[in-house]
């Protein structure tokens, strides 16, 4: 009797497990997507330097370093931006001025914020279709049809990958754990005085 409810409790533990390991796969929307291909994908993304400017920093000895917790989870809902202050940014001044996590940047443009690449669904890229994905990164729009995306992001750049690679690239980001961070909208630039 006692070996049987053993084997029960074994099969169970082994459901279960197996369960979650069912719900992970659904949670990382990477179904479909062969290992090698989110290989490719995490060795493009780090050629591209995409966590230079999407992922949080944390600081180590040898300076700032992507925090792996945060991973590509873009500008911080809590990280406030300090002022600009007056001046500073123009022609013949500087260009671009950047936060300490290199995920805010300040320049003709206003200022925009280093966006959410983990597959959270409210957040991030999770309800995005890999369509998407190519059609943003190709048009330099949101979504293919929306707004301008803004500098630094080097759209022109990875968009004139080819398309096996950018689904490579999409590939790999479903297959990160989701982060909930609500990156803000971007702030225009101030108007020039009458
Ligand atoms: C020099 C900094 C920088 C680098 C490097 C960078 N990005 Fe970005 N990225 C940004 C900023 C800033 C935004 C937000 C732009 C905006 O709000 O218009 C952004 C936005 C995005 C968006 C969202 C666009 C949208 O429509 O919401 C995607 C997707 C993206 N980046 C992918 C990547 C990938 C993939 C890489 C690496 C291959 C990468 N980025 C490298 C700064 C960067």
């Amino acid at each position: 009797m006692r070996a049987v409810i053993g084997v029960l409790v074994v099969a169970g533990v082994w459901m279960i497990a197996g369960l979650a390991s069912t719900v992970n796969a659904e949670g990382s929307k990477a179904k479909g997507a062969s290992p090698e291909r989110i290989a490719r994908g995490k060795y493009l993304v780090q050629l591209g330097g995409c966590t230079d400017c999407h992922s949080p920093k944390i600081m180590s000895p040898n300076g700032p370093v992507p925090d792996p917790i945060k991973a590509f989870s873009g500008h911080q809902e809590s990280v406030k931006v300090p002022e600009i202050p007056k001046g500073v940014l123009g022609p013949e001044k500087w260009m671009a001025l950047t936060n300490s996590d290199l995920t805010a940047w300040a320049g003709p443009w206003g200022v925009s914020f280093a966006a959410n690449l983990t597959p959270d669904p409210a957040t991030g890229i999770g309800g995005w279709t890999e369509e998407m994905f190519l059609k943003t990164l190709k048009s330099g729009k949101h979504l293919g049809t929306g707004r301008q995306i803004l500098p630094p992001m080097p759209w022109a750049a990875i968009g004139s990958l080819k398309e096996e690679d950018l689904k490579d690239i999409y590939a790999y980001f479903m297959s990160l754990k989701p982060v909930r961070n609500a990156v803000p909208q971007p702030i225009p630039p101030p108007q020039p005085a009458h």
